[in-house]
């Protein structure tokens, strides 16, 4: 397989970075980041990227080149730029905090897949997945708080939806999923672990290797669901 993550940078990203290096079947990663360091290895082949630039975002995946089997987004962020968020009332939102999560969380991944599309097989089985959060299911919100990012990660939800109905005109073969990894031991959820307790805060190996797992499983039937790391399906 022809695999690229993009967050290889990130503690998820990272570790799906790496277990897919130790994979016989794996032939290269792309390990792709927009300012931090990716795990190294002989099959991993690091890029950088910049959503924001669309021509530019074409020019490094371009360059990884076609066919991709499996693609990861792992990026995405809880808190904001400036250290501040998530919000817990309504009172602390604001405009900036609700754009700043939505470019993060729907919109970078968006042009990602957009980036990738025409490296993706239509004869062959592919899997695009995003890591996305089960914070972002509608029908699960019953604490509330948190709203640009579960909005965002909702909106997330939905473009990954949309662009699975498209391809499966398009790419019969392929599965695209939004994945929710648990809760993961990594800087995005450092601040925010008290009270989760130890047995359900997962390494980000432990995620790695149940999201891979995951999606080796996924067949184009999924292809548009919402996927927590044990593989039950989770509410939109
Ligand atoms: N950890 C958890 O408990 C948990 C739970 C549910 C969902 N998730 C989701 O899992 C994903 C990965 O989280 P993580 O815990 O691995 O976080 P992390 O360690 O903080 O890594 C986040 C990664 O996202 C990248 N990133 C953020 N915004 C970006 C942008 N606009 N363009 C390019 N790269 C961007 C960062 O890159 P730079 O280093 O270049 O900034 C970094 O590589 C996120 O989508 C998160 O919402 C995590």
């Amino acid at each position: 397989m022809r695999c690229a993550v993009f967050g290889a940078s990130g503690g998820i990203g990272g570790a799906i970075t790496r277990a897919l290096a130790a994979r016989d079947d794996v032939s290269e990663v792309h390990a792709g980041s927009r300012h931090g360091a990716v795990p190294q290895g002989p099959r991993i082949h690091p890029f950088r990227f910049d959503t924001r630039d669309e021509a530019g975002l074409d020019h490094a995946v371009a360059a990884i080149g076609a066919p991709l089997d499996l693609v990861v987004i792992a990026i995405g962020r809880l808190t904001r730029a400036d250290g501040s968020g998530p919000e817990k009332a309504l009172r602390q939102l604001s405009a900036a905090a609700l754009a700043e999560q939505f470019a993060d969380n729907a919109i970078a991944p968006a042009m990602i897949a957009r980036a990738v599309l025409p490296l993706l097989p239509r004869q062959s089985r592919w899997v695009m997945a995003t890591l996305s959060a089960r914070v972002g299911s509608i029908g699960d919100n019953r604490l509330g708080g948190w709203h640009a990012y579960r909005a965002s990660k909702a909106a997330l939800n939905m473009l990954w939806r949309t662009i699975a109905v498209e391809c499966a005109r398009t790419h019969p073969h392929g599965v695209l999923a939004a994945l929710h990894p648990g809760t993961v031991n990594t800087a995005l959820s450092a601040p925010f672990q008290r009270g989760v307790p130890a047995d359900k805060l997962f390494s980000p190996d432990q995620s790695a290797a149940a999201l891979l797992a995951v999606i080796d499983r996924l067949t184009p039937a999924d292809s548009g669901g919402l996927f927590a790391w044990d593989g039950s399906a989770i509410a939109w």
